[in-house]
């Protein structure tokens, strides 16, 4: 059994709300999880996973919301003048939907310097499924150094430039709440989160939107449906923790201020009472309104939902759309691979030139 199926397992045996193990409560309730990531009475430490680093919550919340906006535009601009790179004619995913996102978007992230080659290590390392049992323990940590070091030298060599080039200049400009070395680790690990949303996430999501229409019968609908409907039967981001202030109660279940509450957005996406048949695939539910928006949270929900959702689901559309007319996908694998992100199973793809 993998972690999904343990969950669906203990979701059908406890409900909505469930202990996963002592101390890590989930909520796959729709209206519970909102509730937590609204966070309107306070039960909870306010933060998202985005600006978690290994050295506290990079704040204060103002340049946290600055630093988001600022990626968000900065990337969007740079979308709109960057022509899409080609696939090959025959590809390996769900590698290939990173690689491609990490190659249009690499200008975009760190535009100059030798840096350059060190954060295509990252992704390697870092961001492609499964790279964690790809690489030893002791290459990862090395590198994690050797980037950490760089960042950190590069953003505080960068600050008080002219106009932002890139993403480094834009995090460099903001600059963190004081000039401690702890302060510029944890801006250096913000621009991570970033890599990672850039190149893993939307990467992800890609590679489901593209296995799930190569393999689903009929499945023809425009692509906007496909990468909402995608992104409700397997959400990249499935789900989100939260750090308890006071006890509280979630449904019969007591928290307390020991307990991790996580958000699964993955339980919400299939709740049958706002998504009918909510294990198939169907693109066309979008279409038809028969959808259960108040259950749909893969980009989160209230303050700290995701400042470039509308963004990266353009992305990906936009990819969708540039596929050759006759493509096809041959699966290797038909369970997720389960990790932080949800990645696809592993498949080819063929253009038509690839038969
Ligand atoms: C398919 C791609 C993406 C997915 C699935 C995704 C998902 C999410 C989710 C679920 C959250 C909320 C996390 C939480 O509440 O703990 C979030 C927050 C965030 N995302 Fe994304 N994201 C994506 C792409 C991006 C990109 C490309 C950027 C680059 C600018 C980005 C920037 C952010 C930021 C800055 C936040 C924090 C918002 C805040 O705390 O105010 N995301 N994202």
């Amino acid at each position: 059994m993998d972690e999904l199926q343990v969950i669906d397992d203990l979701r059908g045996r406890y409900g909505p709300v469930f202990r996963r193990r002592p101390g890590v409560l989930y909520v796959g309730d729709p209206a519970a999880a909102k509730a937590v990531l609204a966070n309107a009475e306070s039960r909870y430490r306010e933060h998202s996973d985005f600006f978690y680093t290994s050295k506290g919550i990079f704040g204060p919340r103002h340049a946290q919301q600055e630093i988001g906006r600022a990626a968000r535009n900065l990337l969007r601009d740079h979308w709109a003048r960057s022509a899409v790179v080609a696939l090959d004619p025959v590809s390996r995913w769900p590698d290939a939907g990173n690689l491609l996102l990490y190659k249009c978007f690499r200008d975009a992230l760190v535009s100059r310097g030798d840096l350059r080659h060190l954060v295509d290590q990252v992704l390697r390392h870092a961001v492609l499924a499964g790279a964690r049992e790809r690489r030893s323990p002791l290459s990862r940590a090395v590198l994690r150094t050797r980037v950490r070091r760089a960042l950190v030298t590069e953003l505080i060599r960068r600050q008080g430039h002219g106009e932002p080039e890139d993403l480094l200049d834009v995090l460099a400009a903001t600059g963190p709440a004081d000039s401690s070395h702890r302060a510029w680790v944890q801006l250096s690990e913000v621009f991570l989160s970033c890599v990672f949303a850039v190149a893993g996430s939307m990467g992800f999501l890609l590679g489901w939107s593209v296995y799930l229409l190569g393999t689903t019968p009929d499945a023809d609908a425009d692509p906007g449906s496909v990468v909402r409907e995608a992104s409700r039967l397997w959400p990249v981001a499935w789900n989100f923790g939260r750090c308890p202030v006071r006890p509280h109660e979630l449904g019969d279940v007591p928290v307390t201020v020991h307990d991790e509450v996580v958000v699964c957005s993955y339980l919400v996406h299939r709740d049958d009472r706002y998504w009918p048949d909510p294990d198939t695939f169907r693109p066309q539910r979008w279409v038809d309104g028969m959808t259960g928006a108040e259950a749909f949270i893969p980009f989160g929900w209230g303050p700290h939902t995701c400042v470039a959702a509308g963004f990266a689901i353009q992305v990906v559309e936009d990819i969708l759309r540039r596929l050759p007319p006759g493509w096809h996908v041959e699966p290797h694998e038909h369970r997720p691979q389960v990790a932080a992100a949800l990645a696809p199973p592993s498949f080819t793809l063929r253009l038509p030139d690839g038969r």
